[in-house]
């Protein structure tokens, strides 16, 4: 059956969308690759437009899809933490009432923004990170979505957005990994980052909330965020920068955030450190977290990590561990960790989607520097990352009940 007999049949608004696919993506989504149309996650919805040419249509591309490489040809060994660019974002605008409705995936690609939108303006902004892994079988994992949508809520609440709701979230966000499904990793070679944000589109001169928001999600395939890998991480403890202060916004996912914190941790890196540990702002002795991960302090069978009230970012992964561990029979603590703690510490780790559990080898502070497992991985930080990986790929039974399986 020839393609382009079919695609003249196809509805004006699917014949919009793959023409625009088309010429953004070019040869990347070609049309006559049969097998990127079935990818489409709404292909079966788009299909039916055939109306009688329905069925014969799908099992045609069915078969195509079979007969298809279903993974680009990346070289999956040497993936980063940078941007790969996919085949397609979601996009759900809210209306004036601040509800979100008729979310769409487009071809992945720069978005139009008023130069007066809010976001630009004062940083009337969100972001999320999750990661979607693929297992041998070929079936899809995503980890605690539904935590990723919660706290997006929260955050939002904080800086007078609206938000999707949590079933609007996790249906953008399935629908996004599964149209970019051919980006996947392999099994045990990294994962896709799945990164959902919430803007303030809508224009504003004074300092006022948006009138509109965006919610928005693109995905990328990543391997390690520090260089380092699993091997362990050297960090210092800021002196003099803030990440953030009571009744601030360092306990949400706002992007001010993170502007915030890159001159420490360009000055940091220059000295060849990975990264940054804060202090808090009011004593300038307790652990806060780093620029991107939380922070845990392991003494004996006891470990410790700063508690969450306000000033650091409540982590997925730092919640996933605390319950972990626990189950593993260490007394886990959140608390005030001053930095004595820190540097009398028998191993020190840090957490996060993209960082997942690393080892930390040193830790600078005031000019000395306190080394950590001997240059290795400490047995607490291997023991807590094995776990926790082997729940998130899907290789161990999900006892949790924190996987959440596409396909
Ligand atoms: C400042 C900060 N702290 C901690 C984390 C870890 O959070 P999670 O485990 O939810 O990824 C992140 C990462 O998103 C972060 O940006």
């Amino acid at each position: 059956m020839a393609i382009s007999v079919m695609l003249s049949k196809l509805s004006s608004s699917y014949g919009a969308f793959l023409a625009a696919s088309s010429s953004s993506l070019g040869s990347r989504i070609s049309f006559s690759s049969s097998y990127k149309v079935e990818s489409h996650p709404n292909s079966s919805l788009l299909l039916s437009h055939f109306s009688s040419w329905s069925k014969t249509c799908k099992a045609y591309f069915s078969k195509k899809a079979l007969e298809t490489p279903k993974i680009v040809d990346l070289d999956w060994d040497s993936l980063g933490f940078g941007l790969v660019e996919t085949d397609f974002m979601y996009f759900m605008r809210s209306s004036s009432d601040g509800t979100f409705s008729k979310g769409e995936l487009l071809p992945f690609g720069p978005i139009q923004l008023n130069p007066s939108s809010a976001v630009l303006n004062y940083g009337q902004g969100l972001f999320e990170g999750l990661k979607a892994y693929r297992k041998e079988d070929g079936s899809i994992l995503l980890f605690r979505p539904e935590e990723n949508a919660l706290r997006m809520i929260s955050g939002a609440e904080r800086i007078c957005m609206p938000a999707p709701t949590v079933e609007q979230f996790l249906d953008a966000v399935k629908q996004t990994v599964l149209a970019n499904k051919r980006w996947i990793p392999p099994a045990g070679k990294g994962s896709l980052y799945i990164r959902p944000l919430l803007v303030g589109s809508g224009p504003v001169l004074s300092l006022v909330p948006a009138s509109e928001y965006i919610f928005l999600i693109y995905v990328a395939p990543v391997g390690n965020y520090f260089k380092e890998g699993l091997a362990p991480i050297n960090l210092i403890v800021e002196e003099g920068y803030h990440r953030a202060t009571p009744g601030g916004t360092g306990g949400i996912k706002t992007i001010g955030n993170y502007a915030s914190v890159l001159k420490a941790q360009k000055i940091a890196k220059e000295k060849g450190y990975s990264d940054v540990l804060y202090l808090d702002s009011v004593h300038k002795k307790y652990l806060e977290e780093a620029s991107s991960c939380n922070v845990f302090v392991v003494k004996g069978n006891v470990i410790s990590t700063p508690a969450a009230k306000g000033t650091i970012l409540p982590g997925i992964t730092r919640k996933s561990i605390i319950d972990v561990a626990t189950s593993k029979g260490y007394q886990v603590e959140e608390r005030l960790v001053s930095v004595e703690e820190l540097l009398e510490a028998d191993e020190v780790f840090c957490t996060g989607t993209a960082v997942v559990v690393s080892p930390v080898g040193s830790i600078t502070y005031l000019g000395k520097r306190v080394e950590y497992g001997n240059k290795g991985v400490g047995v607490v930080s291997q023991e807590l990352y094995s776990s926790l990986t082997s729940l998130q790929m899907g290789l161990v039974p999900d006892t949790m009940g924190w996987t959440m399986q596409l396909q």
